[in-house]
């Protein structure tokens, strides 16, 4: 497709909805308070949010400027800026982690359809923990999380047929504020719970001496998850950006709001972990078992109750969308198939992972690698390893190989203000997020220890 017949999203506040739109998802609301909870919380939350400073906003802010300047997909993005085949290893490598968590996602995307259903009959009359906790359990390790997992990855592939600049614009401009003003109820909500103070204080102060290297991998990699980084999503969505898009106020935008809805979700949730009895460090499980707490215990839950998990799987959709345009992108642009094949391929790919991610809840329980199971696996491989990889490529690639003045142009750097502003930017890029991203990794690996 050449450059002036690609598709351009239209309005600045379109823009913004889109790529917040991308970034706020399951992420945030399942991903980020049980992440928090298995690592400790508050020490969690720290990391996380020096993460998302230095390493979260320069890389989105590059993955920008490759996106807008080359008009690309991330394959031949890297082709369009460099001969060499070593930085395509980089589009290769976003590709294949959008189609691993494409497929665990939509498993978890899928228990939102069964969340709906469930709400609609008020959790089958469910009073205590336990009975919640055997519902979440019999569900998951049954068939019927297969289904769900299909029929979610099948709407989405109804969606991406059409195309990116027919209604996912529109729909993220009004689902992000609502999504927005429902969650800022329910913090309001779990602030008036008995176990509020402890919950927040699990959630905000943090004991240092819980920092090991493996809070530091996962916060590192939840917020490359979080913020949609380092697969190239954010290259992909912005070479459909016209030229006034502001590329750094963009990225620091998205950051910002999907920290925000973050740190919502951990509001809303610890409390609730807390004046229920339960652990934080639950696991994935985590938010579908105290949410439904916090609803059968509210003034017309049930209403509630659908509401939420409408939006959750509406949010999980604007995500799902942003991560199959990576491939179908790649796909039709440089493969040269026909958007409908390449929606097709994606969702068949998605639907063969998707289905034994399910399983591994169930039938496939036994099946592991290195004692993960295959959701487990597919999980840990893209974002504890794949995206920051991705990341630390394009970091590099943005501070030291792109020529300055693509930066600069990019950048829109008129004032010397901006240009300071640039620099910092550029000094993250080069220096920072490389050495961050290294050290993370290697002291996760054993390699180093502090
Ligand atoms: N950022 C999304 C979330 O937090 O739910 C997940 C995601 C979307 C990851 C798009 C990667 C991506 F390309």
């Amino acid at each position: 497709m050449s450059k002036s017949e690609r598709a351009q999203f239209a309005t600045r506040l379109g823009v913004l909805a889109t790529t917040v739109g991308s970034a706020v998802g399951l992420g945030n609301i399942w991903r980020f308070p049980y992440e928090a909870g298995v690592h400790g919380g508050g020490a969690f939350m720290l990391v996380y949010i020096f993460f998302v400073l230095v390493i979260g906003i320069p890389v989105a802010t590059a993955e920008f400027i490759i996106g807008r300047h080359t008009h690309s997909n991330v394959y031949g993005a890297f082709r369009k800026l460099h001969d060499s085949p070593f930085w395509k290893v980089s589009g290769v490598i976003g590709i294949v982690a959008s189609l691993m968590i494409l497929s665990f996602y939509s498993v978890v995307a899928g228990w939102t359809f069964e969340y709906i259903l469930r709400s609609l009959q008020n959790f089958n009359g469910a009073e205590t923990q336990e009975a919640l906790h055997a519902q979440f359990n019999q569900f998951t390790s049954s068939w019927e999380s297969v289904v769900w997992t299909l029929a979610f990855l099948l709407v989405n592939y109804l969606i991406i047929r059409r195309g990116v600049q027919n209604g996912i614009e529109k729909m993220s401009n009004i689902l992000m504020p609502v999504l927005f003003v429902i969650l800022l109820a329910f913090c309001v909500n779990s602030l008036f719970m008995p176990g509020a103070s402890q919950g927040l204080e699990f959630l905000f102060k943090p004991d240092f001496s819980s920092i090991t290297p493996q809070v530091l991998m996962g916060a590192m990699g939840q917020a490359f998850f979080s913020l949609s980084l380092g697969l190239g999503g954010l290259i992909t969505y912005s070479s459909y950006f016209s030229s006034k898009t502001r590329l750094l106020g963009s990225a620091a935008s998205m950051a910002g709001l999907d920290t925000l809805v973050a740190i919502f979700a951990g509001i809303i949730i610890f409390p609730a972990v807390f004046t229920f009895g339960e652990s934080p460090a639950e696991g994935p499980k985590l938010v579908f078992e105290v949410l439904p707490s916090i609803f059968l215990d509210m003034k017309f839950g049930q209403v509630w109750s659908v509401l939420f998990f409408v939006l959750l799987f509406l949010a999980s959709l604007t995500s799902t969308i942003s991560m199959s345009e990576i491939s179908i992108a790649y796909f039709t642009e440089e493969r040269h198939m026909s958007r409908r094949n390449a929606t097709l391929l994606n969702t068949a790919i998605a639907m063969l992972f998707g289905t034994l991610s399910a399983l591994s809840f169930g039938p496939l329980r036994h099946m592991t690698v290195c004692g993960r199971g295959v959701f487990d696996l597919l999980d840990y491989l893209s974002s504890t390893i794949l995206l920051p990889l991705g990341g630390m490529i394009i970091s590099i690639f943005v501070g030291w190989v792109i020529k300055r003045s693509v930066i600069y142009e990019q950048l829109d750097v008129v004032s010397p203000a901006k240009a300071r502003l640039v620099k910092v930017v550029i000094f993250c890029l080069r220096y920072v997020a490389p050495t961050c991203i290294l050290l993370v990794f290697l002291s996760g690996l054993g390699v180093i220890r502090f």
